[in-house]
């Protein structure tokens, strides 16, 4: 039996880490999902299987409920999809606090056979200050990020709030210490409380200043926190599959973190102390100049005149799903002989690839989706920029205007295209809560409405009854 369990882990271990392969690739992509399924059910059976595991109904009943929360969760619209995330690392850091507080009382209470070592209780500490921490920062961030009303979007910061937050955290850690070397001590059980509760505090501290933002790499970071947390408890259940699975789990949300903020110009101190998504003034700009408007007829004909018209997607096409009818107007514009790229900013939408996923579902060929780095030198020779619903990627004020949350961010260079279309359904800022004078710039015409119902009515202009 213990065979088994052992070539499970490896098997498990490999499928992971062929899961995190494959997911680089959109052609592998779903054979990585498939890879990762497969492998956490050898896992969860791998260790099932243990002799030492006699509580099968509880397990049972676990799963199930499992099944309860996790089913309804996975069918969440793809703009839901950060927060979701975020409920699952809530759980997954629940778990691990939960599993690590629990190991210490049934040592404490005698019925655990293994010795408690120095370093063992060490690893505990770590699994329980991270995890719980993990819980409640999750908690928040997913609040958050779903607007949830009690819970304030904007970063709400006060002075000397990194003192007291660093404050809390460093508690929590002396006390880890102090149980790490004395675990058997009179006082050490409620010491393990203590810390149980200042990381349930820090970690809902930790996501207080964070604007809504930066929420998603913070989501992210938080990935990583989970994935360290499984680690630490891996040293605690002496599990090698555990220690290797949250690695690789923290150190993809590492990465990602810093992808993200990289393609922010972000730092990923910035992001954790900056308060970014504070209220901005409005750009004078913005104010003083009118904004245009143009008629689905006049945009059809200025798409149908155009060489080469490049799309611009953002979170509203995202929110519209109007996905399918990008790929109408794709096949409208192409047969007339017109060249149509996608320009993708790598942090269009609420998540990395959010833009690609939601035009690899309409069809949209690969080849026509063309990275922010590519597609910039081609804007000034870009006939139409279609822009639908992006808002900070296209924002020129994160070229020069310091006193803006966008301020270093790379940006797509719509406002070089010769015309500018722009679809969106009102004048209300973007994510960063500032205004974007590519709006009012002279060769910009918006089209006001929803953008699957802009969209629709474009291609309309391109069937029957419209230009042939
Ligand atoms: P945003 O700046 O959020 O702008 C989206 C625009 O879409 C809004 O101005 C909104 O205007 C419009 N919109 C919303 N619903 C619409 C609908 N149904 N139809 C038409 N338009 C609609 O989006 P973006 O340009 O994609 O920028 C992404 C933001 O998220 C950036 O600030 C980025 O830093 C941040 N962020 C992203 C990530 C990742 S990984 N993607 C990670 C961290 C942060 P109306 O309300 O007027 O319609």
């Amino acid at each position: 039996m213990h065979l088994v369990g052992e070539l499970s882990a490896v098997l498990a271990t490999a499928l992971f880490i062929f899961a995190l392969y494959w997911m680089n690739d959109p052609k592998t992509a779903r054979r990585g999902v498939i890879a990762g399924v497969v492998g956490m059910t050898v896992a969860v059976l791998a260790t099932w299987i243990q002799p030492e595991i006699i509580h099968h109904a509880w397990i049972v009943g676990a799963i199930a409920l499992g099944f309860v929360v996790g089913v309804p969760l996975s069918r969440v619209p793809l703009t839901a999809v950060p927060q979701r995330t975020a409920l699952s690392h809530a759980f997954g850091g629940l778990a691990a606090g939960l599993v690590g507080t629990a190991e210490y009382f049934l040592w404490r209470g005698g019925s655990a056979t293994a010795e408690m070592t120095h370093f063992r209780m060490s690893a505990l500490a770590a699994e329980v200050i991270l995890g719980f921490l993990t819980f409640t920062g999750s908690l928040m961030a997913a609040g958050k990020l779903q607007e949830v009303r009690w819970i304030p979007q904007r970063p709400v910061t006060y002075p000397g709030q990194n003192f007291v937050n660093i404050g809390v955290l460093a508690i929590a850690v002396g006390l880890g210490v102090a149980v790490a070397v004395h675990p058997g001590a009179p006082w050490a059980q409620q010491a393990f409380l203590v810390i149980a509760a200042l990381a349930l505090i820090f970690g809902v501290l930790l996501i207080i200043p964070i604007g809504g933002a930066d929420m998603p790499t913070v989501i992210s970071i938080l990935n990583a926190y989970a994935g360290l947390s499984a680690v630490a408890m891996g040293f605690v259940l002496d599990s090698k599959l555990l220690v290797t699975a949250g690695a690789l789990d923290g150190s993809s949300g590492l990465i990602l973190s810093i992808i993200m903020c990289r393609a922010m110009n972000r730092s990923f101190t910035n992001v954790l102390f900056g308060a970014f998504g504070k209220a901005q003034p409005a750009l004078a700009a913005g104010e003083q100049k009118e904004w245009k408007q143009e008629t689905v007829e006049g945009a059809a004909q200025l798409l149908e005149q155009a060489r080469n018209v490049v799309i611009i997607p953002g979170y509203g096409m995202a929110v519209a799903q109007a996905q399918h009818k990008v790929r109408e107007l794709y096949d409208a514009l192409t047969k007339r002989g017109i060249i149509v790229k996608f320009a993708i900013h790598p942090v269009a939408g609420r998540m990395p690839g959010h833009m690609n996923v939601l035009l690899a579902e309409a069809n949209i060929p690969y080849s026509a989706l063309v990275e922010m780095d590519e597609i910039n030198p081609e804007m000034p020779q870009t006939d139409v920029a279609l822009v639908l619903g992006a808002n900070d990627v296209v924002n020129p004020a994160a070229r020069y205007n310091k006193g803006t949350p966008i301020y270093g961010m790379p940006i797509i260079d719509a406002d070089k295209a010769k015309t500018v279309l722009a679809v969106k359904r009102s004048k209300k800022p973007g994510f960063a809560g500032i205004d974007n004078e590519l709006y009012v710039q002279d060769n910009t015409w918006m089209l006001f409405g929803d953008a699957k119902a802009v969209l629709s009515d474009l291609v309309k202009q391109f069937g029957s009854g419209g230009i042939h």
